[in-house]
C-alpha cells in the first residue's frame, strides 16, 4: 500500500517552475487521496500562471506515476490567497539609525549563513526607495505570478527574494513614491507574495527611524530586530533612537551588529580600528541585547556585493553571525 507520506515525498522532488522549490515547500499541496492505485492530488493554483500549472501537473504526474502501485494520477487545482498559504516561522527585521551603514549587507550575510545551515530563508526588501538586495545577489529576472499572487525570485543558493527592484521596468529606475504607496507596496509583499514554508524571513527595513521603517514594524508580525551600526556613528544617538523605536513598537531586539568595525592587515596580523574605537559592547549594552558580530571592512565583500555574488562570501564572522541568529531566534519556540 502506498502511503500519503510516499506521495508527499515524490511531490517534494518536483520543482515549481519560477521558484525552483517544490509544491510541498511552497505549501501548495492541499489534499492527497488514494484508492486502488489511483491518486488524486489537489494543489492550490495560487500565483501560478496557467502554463505553469500545466507544466507542474505534467511533472507531478510523471514523478508520482513512477511510484510502485500507482497507475493513475489526477491533479486538480483550487484557489487560495497567498497569505493563507504562507507558513513563515520567524520574521527578523534588520534596522539601522541611518543609511549606508551596511544594513542590506548584514541582511544578506545573515540570509546566506542561515541558508548554509539548511534553513528555508527569504528576504523581503522593504527598502522601497533604495532597494539593493537583488543587486547583491545578482538577480534581475522578473518574479513569476498570476492574478492571484506573485512568486519570489530564488537566488543561486535558494534564498527567496522579493524587492520592488525586481518589479520595475529598469533596474536603475528611481522610485519616487510617497508614503501611502510605499506602505501599500510593502503590505503587498507580505500579503500577495507566495513565500510558502519559510524558517526565517529577513526584512531589510528602510534606513532611519522615520515613517517607512515604522510602517513595516507595524504591518508585519516581526519576531525580533537586528540593529546595525558603524563605529563612525560619532554619537550613539542614532543607535539609541533605533533601540527606542523598536521598544516603543514592542519588538524585541535580538542583537546588534557592528559593521566596518576594523580592517585586518594580514601582513602584520593586525586589526586596525580605522573608523575609531569599536563601540560594539557599549551599543550592545545600550540595546540590552547581545553583540551578534563585528564585521571587518573587507574589500572582497564589497566586490562581491558589486558583482552580485554575495553568496560566494565565506568567512568566520559571517558564519558566527548566522550561528548567533539561529541560536537566539530560530532554535527557540
Ligand atoms: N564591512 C564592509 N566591507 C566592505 N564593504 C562594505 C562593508 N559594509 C558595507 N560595504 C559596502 O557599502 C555599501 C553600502 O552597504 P549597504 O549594506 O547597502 O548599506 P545600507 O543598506 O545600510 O544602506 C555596499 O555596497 C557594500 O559593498
Ligand atoms: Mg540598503
Amino acid at each position: 500500500m502506498i502511503t500519503e507520506q510516499q506521495i508527499r515525498e515524490s511531490l517534494d522532488k518536483v520543482l515549481v517552475p519560477g521558484v525552483m522549490r517544490s509544491p510541498v515547500k511552497m505549501n501548495l499541496v492541499r489534499d492527497i487521496a488514494t484508492s486502488d492505485g489511483k491518486v488524486n492530488i489537489t494543489l492550490s493554483s495560487t500565483a501560478l500562471a496557467p502554463e505553469i500549472q500545466d507544466r507542474l501537473k505534467d511533472s507531478i504526474k510523471e514523478a508520482t506515476g513512477k511510484l510502485d502501485g500507482i497507475n493513475e494520477v489526477n491533479v486538480d487545482f483550487t484557489d487560495e490567497k497567498p497569505k493563507d498559504l504562507n507558513q513563515i516561522k520567524r520574521v527578523i527585521a534588520v534596522m539601522s539609525g541611518k543609511g549606508g551603514v551596511g544594513k542590506s549587507l548584514v541582511a544578506s550575510l545573515t540570509a546566506v549563513a542561515l541558508r548554509r545551515q539548511g534553513y528555508e530563508v527569504g528576504i523581503l526588501d522593504a527598502d522601497i526607495t533604495g532597494p539593493s538586495i537583488p543587486k547583491m545577489f545578482g538577480l534581475n529576472n522578473r518574479p513569476a505570478g498570476s492574478d492571484t499572487g506573485l512568486l519570489p525570485v530564488p537566488s543561486r543558493s535558494g534564498i527567496e527574494v522579493m524587492s520592488i527592484n525586481l518589479l520595475l521596468p529598469g533596474e536603475d529606475e528611481a522610485v519616487i513614491w510617497r508614503g501611502p504607496l510605499i506602505a501599500r507596496a510593502i503590505t503587498q509583499f507580505w500579503e500577495e507574495v507566495l513565500w510558502g514554508q519559510i524558517d526565517c524571513l529577513l526584512v531589510d527595513l528602510p534606513p532611519g527611524t522615520a515613517d517607512a521603517p515604522l510602517t513595516v514594524l507595524q504591518s508585519f508580525p516581526i519576531s525580533g530586530v537586528i540593529i546595525v551600526f558603524t563605529p563612525q556613528d560619532l554619537t550613539n544617538m542614532v543607535v539609541r533612537k533605533a533601540v527606542k523605536m523598536a521598544r516603543q513598537m514592542d519588538k524585541s531586539i535580538l542583537g546588534v551588529v557592528e559593521n566596518m568595525s576594523y580592517l585586518y592587515i594580514p601582513e602584520i596580523d593586525k586589526k586596525m580600528e580605522i573608523f575609531g574605537k569599536s563601540r560594539g559592547e557599549e551599543m550592545a549594552q545600550a540595546a540590552g541585547a547581545p553583540l551578534l558580530a563585528q564585521l571587518p571592512i573587507d574589500p572582497d565583500m564589497s566586490r562581491l556585493c558589486d558583482e552580485g555574488t554575495i553568496e560566494r562570501y565565506d568567512g568566520e564572522v559571517m558564519n558566527g553571525l548566522g550561528e548567533s541568529v539561529s541560536r537566539i531566534a530560530l532554535q527557540t519556540d
